[in-house]
């Protein structure tokens, strides 16, 4: 019999469901620097949290999009294999802490994420840091489009909900390379909802069918754009990006590379396949989660979002943990 390849041992199992462990102590761990003033410290609690129990995962993961090269990042890098080493052979994309300076400042909607695929069905990011991205939810995912006049998509939306403009919301993160954007969301009549950081959170609010927003657009981390395309096909809903280099230099090394970086790209070009999980856990609390919260001297919460695309169920976690007995368990300080 031959023996079975890579490509045989696709993830069979609710991976989320083991993921939202590693959220969580991510989580937990960057909870304690919220409001320090510190990203660095921030993040780096989160990655020492998220590197703890990401071993412990019965899986063979490599990171694709991970916290930075080999010699700037020990932990978590790209290129690190991840997991037991048993299959199934993944694909892995974290963000220990997502909107690093939000926790820093105790601000709004830091969140914990990873994503998961099969083994060569994530996008890798290379060397261009940017994308631009639009995403919303299944209704209008036909309607998203980086070429049609911003102004025109909002009124599209409008008409799709059967709503006037002045309903439409449009999340967007607050930088001087949006004010064109913003100038033409605002002409055509609809309202903007700017975000100082965080655009994982803001798809997310974006395809959520219970929330103030209808779309969100903008030039992010390509990384995000990645993991933000993981959620949505887990989630519902479309997001499409295009690589957006800032220089010569950067377009020059990503053609060199062999990107196309005026392609459109799907949530389905970012990730491949039908299998993708996802879990996200709040470090403050926001739009799309709460954040940790402390009880009594050993005790603490967390609400975390575990997906999976196969089956498109959505679970919300409400987790209570005893950091005690984590402490004990792990041998880190959970919190
Ligand atoms: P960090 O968590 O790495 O700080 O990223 C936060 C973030 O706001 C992302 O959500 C977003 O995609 C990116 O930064 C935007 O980059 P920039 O701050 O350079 O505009």
């Amino acid at each position: 019999m031959a023996a079975r390849r890579d490509e045989d041992m696709p993830p069979d199992r609710n991976l989320a469901l083991e993921l939202v462990r590693v959220t969580e102590a991510a989580a937990l761990q960057a909870a304690r620097m919220v409001g320090m003033g510190d990203k660095e410290a921030a993040d780096q609690a989160a990655v020492d949290g998220m590197h703890a129990v990401l071993h412990t995962i019965h899986m063979d993961g490599v990171v694709v999009i991970g916290e930075g090269e080999k010699d700037e990042a020990p932990m978590l890098a790209n290129g690190e294999e991840v997991g037991d080493g048993t299959p199934p052979y993944v694909d892995i994309a974290v963000d220990p802490l997502e909107g690093t300076r939000l926790a820093a400042a105790g601000r709004p909607n830091a969140l914990s994420v990873i994503a998961l695929a099969e083994r060569g069905s994530m996008f890798d990011p290379g060397p261009v840091f940017y994308m631009e991205k639009m995403a919303g939810r299944d209704e209008i995912a036909d309607l998203l489009d980086l070429d049609r006049p911003l102004g025109r998509t909002v009124e599209l939306v409008a008409e799709r909900r059967g709503v006037e403009v002045r309903d439409v919301m449009v999340v967007v993160l607050d930088r001087p390379r949006h004010e064109e954007g913003i100038k033409a969301i605002r002409d055509a009549g609809a309202r903007v909802r700017l975000i100082t950081d965080g655009d994982v959170a803001g798809a997310l609010l974006a395809a959520a069918p219970d929330r103030p927003v209808d779309l969100l657009w903008g030039i992010g981390g390509t990384p995000e754009g990645v993991i933000s395309a993981a959620a949505l096909k887990c989630y519902g809903g479309g997001l499409i990006g295009r690589l957006w280099p800032r220089d010569d230099d950067e377009r020059r090394r990503a053609e060199d590379a062999g990107y196309d970086v005026g392609k459109v790209l799907t949530h389905d070009d970012l990730v491949k396949g039908s299998n993708c999980f996802f879990s996200a856990t709040g470090v403050t609390d926001g739009d799309v989660l709460a954040g940790v919260r402390y009880e009594g001297a050993r005790g603490a919460t967390t609400e975390s979002l575990v997906m999976r695309s196969r089956s498109g169920t959505v679970r919300r976690i409400q987790s209570r943990h005893d950091r005690t007995k984590l402490r004990d368990l792990t041998g880190y300080r959970m919190g």
